[in-house]
């Protein structure tokens, strides 16, 4: 472990308090970064927020990989404040179904969204029914742990949680989308009901819903354009 740092990390007094290891780096040749990456940005984009699923059933280790994926995201100080809580019980998803509903029927119809939220959504078509959430296969709520609850009954704080379970959730989706099937980050505002029906304890919020399954055959989302790259990236390239 030679190297320019005057500053070694871990210190040898860090090393002695806690284990390190060292990381299994595979480095590949720039050709192979070159085209691993584009793989990456192509499958990437091909991958669309989906609402009309099939009923066909997904098995649950696709989605427990998709949770182990998504549980490999960095979080703040190591703390993983995230649970992800799935079902594909007919009656937990009829009553997350009905839940969500009337929540969005009050955004949708009776003004919760102010008019420029609607203009926003407006090219989306989507409004209060929510059918898809008892059709797909899985509805997984990713839920984030506003504080740790120890076994014994003490708390611990977490750090950075909306940070941390929003990464992770990132992962999610593109975990999903890699195996081959599709999903929708729904958020039917307010969520407190996911708690309650999924009878999770105090000290988690739900963050987003999602749908999983297959696409149903034919179906069609908006024509979306997303932001060219001089748009979402800037290098700066001398000191202000
Ligand atoms: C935090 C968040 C919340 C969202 N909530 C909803 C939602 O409640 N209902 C919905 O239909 N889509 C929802 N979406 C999906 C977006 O509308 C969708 O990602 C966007 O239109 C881009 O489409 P794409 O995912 O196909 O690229 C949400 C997305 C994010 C990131």
């Amino acid at each position: 472990m030679d190297g320019p740092y005057e500053h070694p990390y871990p210190s040898p007094e860090l090393a002695a308090a806690h284990p390190f290891v060292e990381y299994a780096f595979e480095r590949h040749s720039d050709e192979e970064m070159a085209q691993r990456a584009r793989a990456f940005r192509e499958e990437s984009e091909r991958r669309r927020s989906v609402r009309l699923f099939s009923p066909d059933p997904v098995p649950r280790e696709l989605v427990e990989e998709a949770v182990l994926a998504a549980s490999t995201a960095p979080s703040g100080a190591h703390k993983q404040p995230w649970t992800f809580v799935g079902t594909r019980d007919p009656e937990v998803k009829a009553a997350i179904r009905v839940a969500a509903e009337e929540e969005e029927r009050v955004n949708y119809l009776q003004n919760r969204m102010n008019d420029e939220w609607l203009e926003a959504l407006a090219p989306l078509g989507t409004d209060h029914h929510k059918e898809f959430l008892e059709v797909a296969p899985w509805i997984v709520v990713l839920f984030e742990q506003r504080f740790e609850q120890r076994s014994d009954g003490t708390t611990r704080k977490n750090y950075y949680v909306k940070e941390s379970t929003g990464i992770a959730a990132g992962m999610f989706i593109t975990a999903i989308h890699r195996m081959g099937l599709a999903t929708l980050t729904h958020t039917p505002s307010p969520m407190a009901f996911l708690r309650r029906l999924l009878g999770r304890p105090d000290n988690e919020r739900p963050f987003v819903m999602f749908p999983i399954g297959f696409p149903l055959d034919g179906a069609r989302v908006p024509d979306l354009r997303r932001k060219p790259l001089d748009e979402v990236f800037v290098e700066v390239d001398r000191l202000e």
